[in-house]
């Protein structure tokens, strides 16, 4: 017997089933409501977990990723500047997805209620530990030297712009952990809160800023291996804050009385703190003076990433910034594996054609 795919999800109730919630059960009414909804149907938010479908397209592994290029080019053709930028740059690798997968599972997951969201949630903490791994991979070839590669992992204890951000990370945390349900409003402010941050300053701008310095050194024929893997997680984190974001617009429908002037002030002020963050991160990884990528240049970047999450958010610019990367405009993932004649997995994708910066991300 054909399995019914349920690709339009709630064409799958047979119309004589009873849809009923059984008595005890009563179903949330909004998505933030406490408890552990375990019914998918009648489907509630679809969207999700079509999302989840498509995440499971994008599938990749850590084994397609081939380094041996990039050990060439650290020995023999990174000038020093460059390699200080790397080297900062895995070291923040090194610990970045970890704080995203622990913020996940200790707050998202818990007030986030519904069963399809919670499958992409699920998705999504694999796809944490697959890019964890990644870069565990990354930083054990970059680094043959044990105690160099030691102080790498030991990163956000003793490098103080990468302490910094963990700190902003952990700030945003805190706020929420001791929560075992938001029932009232401002616990609610703060929980969105919570979600933003992790979409807009963590993944949607402390990530996309590293990508910039990978981007930049592919530009100039550098690292392949590591702009491959790159890909991949460009992607990835692209689609963790199209979901979060999507989880942000159905509080919004649902309870569109959280969305007032203070949380727009609030999350304006936390964009501010994340790109004073992130631009001094870039003031140390740039902090030698790297030969076509300047620290105005990487703030006024920062600003229109920053933007671009507010607009998503449905807010006007804070900074009115423009893109000086022309090498992040646009992100074909595929066409530029094959330009550089890499191995490109042969899995399915859940996006199709460009990926393009500028209009989604
Ligand atoms: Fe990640
Ligand atoms: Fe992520």
């Amino acid at each position: 017997m054909a399995l019914i795919d349920p690709i339009t999800p709630d064409e799958y109730i047979p119309e004589n089933m009873s849809t009923t919630v059984p008595v005890g059960n009563a179903r949330p009414k909004h998505i933030l409501d406490p408890g552990f909804d375990l019914t998918l149907r009648p489907m509630r938010y679809p969207q999700f977990f079509d999302m989840y479908r498509d995440a499971i397209k994008n599938t990749w592994t850590v084994d397609e990723i081939d380094f041996s290029d990039d050990l060439v080019d650290l020995d023999r053709k990174l000038m020093p500047a460059e390699k200080h930028l790397v080297s900062r740059l895995v070291a923040f690798f090194a610990t970045g997805d970890s704080i995203v997968a622990n913020n996940l599972v200790l707050n998202l997951y818990q007030h986030i209620n519904a069963p399809e969201a919670r499958m992409y949630l699920s998705r999504q903490l694999y796809e944490e530990a697959l890019h964890v791994q990644f870069y565990l991979t990354l930083l054990d070839n970059y680094i043959p030297d044990m105690k160099e590669r030691e102080a790498a992992f030991a990163a956000v204890e003793n490098i103080p712009s990468i302490k910094a951000k963990a700190e902003f990370c952990f700030k945003w945390m805190d706020e929420v952990h001791h929560l075992d349900a938001i029932t009232t409003q401002e616990e609610r402010r703060k929980f969105l809160m919570n979600l933003i941050c992790f979409a807009t300053c963590i993944e949607g701008l402390f990530f996309f800023a590293a990508f910039a310095y990978v981007y930049f050194l592919r530009s100039k024929g550098l690292l392949n291996g590591l702009a491959d893997g790159t890909n991949w997680v460009f992607r990835d984190e692209s689609c963790h804050m199209n979901f979060a974001l999507e989880v942000v617009n159905t509080v919004r429908a649902e309870e569109p009385e959280l969305f007032d002037d203070r949380l727009e002030a609030d999350i304006r002020e936390m964009l501010r703190d994340a790109v004073d963050c992130e631009y001094q991160f870039a003031a140390d990884v740039l902090g030698e003076g790297v030969p076509g990528m300047s620290l105005p240049d990487t703030r006024e970047y920062l600003q229109y990433v920053a933007d671009t999450r507010l607009h998503l958010l449905g807010y006007a610019s804070e900074f009115g910034s423009k893109n000086p990367f022309s090498f992040m405009e646009l992100q074909d993932v595929q066409g530029l594996s094959n330009f550089f004649e890499r191995t490109v997995s042969s899995y399915q994708t859940g996006i199709e054609g460009d990926v393009s910066f500028d209009e989604d991300f």
